[in-house]
């Protein structure tokens, strides 16, 4: 067990790989750019795929960060030991660069020297990929960590169930990994006993994916351009084992937050009911998620679609365990203001959008116990009308969801309560008409294929950059990128606007656009600093924390942005541009779709 908090551990594995030459660059957004697929970044090597796929990186071939994370995929197992909505990944990145003959004997020094966490080497297991059809046994990994020093029956080769990484998406970078595992006190739980159960005797830690293979839409697997790297250390998984916490929640990356919930309600953690555990922890883990969602530089506001479904599902689960717990009403903002102080000179973005954070959370609350109150009151009626029936019918739990802002896993947790069930399909037949109606949109997200890199796509990516630039000439000058979503077919783009947008200034962007790409500017890309880019009138996000090297795209006289690319070559390659429909996407957010030519 080592004496060491999260932030020591965040430092030294910074360190260790400045130390070895990579550029340390800061988290990207929450929310990827350019990327249908999820709604979420969802690991470190997220906001990296196209340099992964062989798109230069400005800061060079070595990097390394922690990168803000959201995975809300089990949201229900929240309030268990080991699952968060929201964690950090400390990762670092071969682009071409270096490969296993490197890595993994890096990986035995952060993890066995002294100067770093310095375990027992008898304490560690590790596991390679055993090989399929697609790729060969990976013993060239196994002798490695065999030179390192590590015993036979340490390594165990395991299948790609196990071993194999890919991102979220149907397709893109993926190849074999070796995962690292703390070896716990717990009893082999049998004679096959491996890192592949989970009786919990092999804790994970950290994984090193040798990503050398691009997966295809048909399912085959072709070699990538280069040989990269790309490692994860999930911060609270992490710092739990190394320190020996019962739970994530027991440690410093929570503690404050877990105090302060406390003090809300007047309930001590340490010695609570377990269903009061259960709800100090939900409360705990969505409230942090929730403040880095509105904190993010690309913020997203609470709302029925996308990012600010999620963002709304979570305070309002947040204010119903709270309301269990007895805590008095707009309690979260108070909790979301430890958060926000917490990650000050991690994450300064928070700190920077206190006020909003707040704001948000207070509104969000408000709109809510408005009607949950009523909401339950309406539920517990329609139990007692019920009788012996046990499935909620689609018609009622739509209501609950129209009528008194209830999200229907929230109808789902409240019937599981009392041994009923809702008949999703049912609700989700009346919400589609129900969208279709509001022409709220809440369109097709979980298409196949992570980030794609075809021509169609960079061209649409292109046509994001000319959009703003023609927003800017004629809405106003400070319209801003609050998010976009490219597939081959169409782009989508958000930006701040307070109001509907005429059809007359619709017809006039659109010109602006179409003239930009008549002009056939050509397309040029250049790598400078952040302050030399802001100084040249760049827009974009601005990260510079760490006097960062950044790509800027410029686009004739007509647009210069920081942008990481792909694009085209030339602003004709679009042929045309026309926009299909605006919309408002949350409050003072207003959202575009559009097309190309073919
Ligand atoms: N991308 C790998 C993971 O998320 C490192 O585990």
């Amino acid at each position: 067990m080592l004496n060491i908090t999260s932030a020591q551990l965040r430092e030294m594995f910074l360190k260790f790989f400045a130390d070895k030459g990579h550029a340390i660059i800061p988290s990207a957004s929450i929310i990827p750019e350019n990327d249908p697929t999820v709604l979420f970044t969802t690991a470190g090597m997220h906001p990296l795929v196209p340099y992964l796929l062989g798109e230069k990186h400005p800061m060079g071939t070595r990097l390394s960060d922690v990168q803000k994370c959201i995975r809300t995929g089990d949201i229900d197992e929240v309030g268990d030991a080991s699952h968060c909505t929201f964690f950090e990944m400390l990762g670092n990145w071969s682009l071409g660069d270096y490969f296993k003959k490197e890595m993994i004997p890096w990986s035995w020094e952060f993890l066995t020297s002294k100067e770093y966490l310095g375990l027992d080497p008898d304490k560690l297991a590790f596991s390679v990929f055993e090989g399929d059809e697609d790729c060969p046994r990976d013993t060239e990994s196994f002798e490695l960590w065999r030179s390192c020093g590590v015993k036979e029956d340490h390594i165990f080769y395991l299948p790609k169930k196990n071993n194999w990484w890919g991102p979220a998406g149907v397709t893109g970078p993926c190849g074999p990994d070796t995962e690292m595992f703390v070896i716990t006190d717990k009893e082999p739980c049998g004679p096959n006993c491996s890192p592949a159960c989970d009786c919990g005797r092999y804790l994970e830690i950290w994984n090193d994916v040798f990503m050398q293979y691009n997966k295809n839409a048909d399912g085959t697997f072709s070699p990538l351009s280069q040989k990269n790297v790309d490692t994860g250390m999930g911060l609270e998984r992490t710092i739990g084992v190394l320190v020996g916490a019962k739970t994530v929640y027991e440690t410093d990356l929570f503690s404050d937050i877990i105090a302060k919930i406390g003090e809300l309600c007047g309930k001590d953690y340490a010695s609570a009911s377990e269903e009061d555990v259960r709800a100090f922890r939900v409360v705990a883990d969505h409230v942090r998620t929730s403040t880095i969602i509105l904190g993010d530089r690309r913020g997203v506001t609470p709302s029925n679609v996308d990012q600010g479904y999620v963002l709304r599902r979570l305070i309002r689960r947040a204010i119903r365990f709270g309301m269990n717990l007895g805590m008095p009403e707009n309690s979260l903002s108070e909790i979301a203001k430890v958060v926000t102080n917490q990650y000050k000179d991690v994450y300064p973005e928070l700190m920077e959008n206190e006020a909003h954070i707040v704001e948000q959370f207070n509104l969000e609350e408000q709109k809510f116990q408005r009607t949950v109150r009523q909401g339950i009151k309406e539920f517990e009626k329609i139990l007692s009308r019920m009788g012996d029936t046990t499935v909620i019918d689609g018609v009622t739990a739509f209501r609950l969801y129209d009528t008194f802002g209830f999200p229907v896993e929230m109808t789902q947790e409240l019937a599981k309560e009392h041994g009923k069930t809702v008949d999703l399909e049912g609700f989700q037949q009346r919400f589609k008409a129900h969208q279709e109606l509001s022409h709220a949109g809440a369109e097709q997200r979980f298409k196949g294929g992570l980030a794609d890199n075809s021509e169609e796509t960079t061209k649409l990516h292109t046509a994001t950059h000319l959009l703003l630039a023609g927003l800017k000439a004629i809405l106003s000058p400070d319209i801003q990128q609050k998010g976009s979503n490219i597939t081959a077919e169409r782009l989508r783009f958000d930006f701040n606007f307070p109001r509907k947008v005429t059809k007359e200034e619709l017809k006039q962007v659109e010109d602006f656009v179409n003239e930009a790409i008549k002009a056939a500017h050509p397309i040029t890309c250049e790598e400078m600093t952040v302050d030399e880019a802001k100084a040249q009138g760049a827009t974009g996000v601005f990260e510079s924390k760490y006097g960062e090297i950044v790509k800027v795209y410029t686009m004739g006289n007509v647009s210069k942005e920081i942008c990481g690319g792909p694009h085209a070559s030339n602003t004709s390659d679009l042929v045309s541009f026309k926009i299909q429909k605006e919309e408002s996407s949350s409050s003072g957010v207003r959202r575009i779709k559009a097309v190309i030519g073919k």
